[in-house]
């Protein structure tokens, strides 16, 4: 996405070149608009530096190209951070006397602004007005937090912390097309237990799943994340005020715990990676070598969770599955995933290559989506969020033909 970082004369200024580098991070291209006052506080050089851009705070630089207010058209959205009282009041007056000012008035994309200023001259009735004018234009606010300001005084006036105004700002991005809608997701991958230390496992990190979760939170859904051995540190993702996590270890816990949330949810996606069979006996101590000779598993098929939640689903419900696959070539991917979306019966299958290098404990991601007839109904490459992005698009999809 095309982003603007408009920054205003602040010494919160500083915190903004964090701010940018998240974005990047996230695959955005940012062009960061200073106004003059700003590049007192951070440097020309740091801003292209880090924005990887051309940064200028004139009219009538590159007016071939009618910067002044291309930038602002072209914007799928405008942040201004830190937003100082002046550049409040300016934004609120439609002052345009230069770039930053010109940009938001040409601009028609969501505009998120972080302020930052003493704590009095935000309590201000001109500043609250200001603020006030500013919501009622559908422009988001994030902070002020509560906190130490520059020169020891305490108070409303600190600039949000960038992770915080990044989060603010990716949830303007996001369509709210799921608003409501109750989901429960299996992510990660599920354990067998041979006896107290040991179990049959995968590969699956459970990141496909995780962006899943946070994908359908951004976009308004009420999610309940049903984890199999996923580390922390990529449950993280799923951290969300409607983000519900539960956890199942074996496949039989997997099993029960979906019946159970599936029955409340409108869309049901299975992403785990399920063991197909079990250990027929678990050792209820360790095995040790003193028993002699190498222990020979026996192994039971586990059931098929999700075509047991397909003959089961309430009418209406949208069920999705997932298919890990290592052909030779992609018309047997193909071919595969056709046979396997018929046999469970799932609305969607999402087909990936899995191997020693692809699919599994890895950030990007490359499927195919199939339809109840077989037929591609989406594909997708790059990060897992990316990945989960054209899943729900596939699901909303389907859920519009279903309405008629
Ligand atoms: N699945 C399931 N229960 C199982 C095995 C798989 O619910 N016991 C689900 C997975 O969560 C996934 C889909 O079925 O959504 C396909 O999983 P996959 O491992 O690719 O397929 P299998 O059924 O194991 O078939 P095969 O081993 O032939 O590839």
């Amino acid at each position: 996405m095309n982003i603007v970082v408009s920054v205003t004369g602040g010494i919160a200024a500083y915190k903004t070149v964090h701010l940018v580098r998240l974005l990047i991070k996230a695959g955005h291209d940012v062009t960061v608009v200073p106004t003059e006052d700003a590049l007192r506080f951070v440097g020309t050089p740091t801003w292209e530096a880090i924005s990887r851009n051309p940064v200028t705070t004139s009219v009538h630089d590159d007016v071939a190209r009618v910067r002044h207010v291309a930038l602002g058209q072209n914007a799928d959205l405008v942040i201004v951070a830190p937003a100082t009282a002046n550049s409040i009041a300016k934004m609120t007056a439609g002052i345009a006397d230069d770039l930053f000012g010109t940009t938001l008035l040409a601009t028609e994309a969501p505009v998120l602004i972080a302020p930052a200023m003493h704590a009095e001259m935000w309590r201000h009735p001109a500043t609250q007005a200001n603020i006030a004018t500013l919501r009622t234009r559908g422009v988001s606010i994030v902070g002020p937090a509560d906190g130490e300001l520059a020169g020891g005084d305490s108070g409303p006036g600190r600039m949000s912390e960038p992770e915080e105004i990044l989060d603010a700002a990716l949830a303007l991005l996001v369509p709210r097309d799921l608003d409501g809608l109750k989901v429960a997701i299996s992510a990660g991958g599920t354990r067998e237990p041979i006896d107290p230390v040991r179990f049959l496992g995968n590969r699956s990190s459970g990141r496909q799943g995780t962006a899943l979760a946070a994908e359908a939170a951004a976009r308004g859904a009420e999610v309940v994340l049903v984890a199999a051995n996923i580390s922390a540190d990529v449950l993280a993702e799923a951290q969300h005020p409607s983000i519900l996590i539960r956890h199942a270890g074996s496949a039989a816990e997997l099993s029960a715990t979906m019946k159970e949330v599936a029955a409340d949810a409108a869309v049901v996606i299975m992403a785990a990676a399920v063991a197909d069979y079990r250990p027929v006996t678990v050792s209820d101590r360790k095995l040790t070598k003193e028993g002699g000779g190498v222990p020979a598993i026996e192994l039971a098929e586990n059931e098929d969770i999700v075509a047991a939640l397909v003959s089961t689903r309430r009418p209406g419900q949208i069920i999705v599955g997932f298919a890990a696959e290592t052909p030779e070539d992609e018309q047997e991917m193909l071919a595969r995933a056709r046979r396997k979306q018929q046999r469970k019966g799932v609305d969607l299958l999402v087909v990936n290559e899995v191997g020693w290098e692809r699919g599994f404990e890895r950030a990007d991601n490359a499927v195919h989506i199939l339809g109840q007839d077989g037929a591609e109904a989406g594909s997708a490459s790059g990060s897992k969020r990316e990945v989960a992005g054209a899943v729900w698009n596939a699901v909303n999809a389907v859920r519009s033909r279903w309405r008629g």
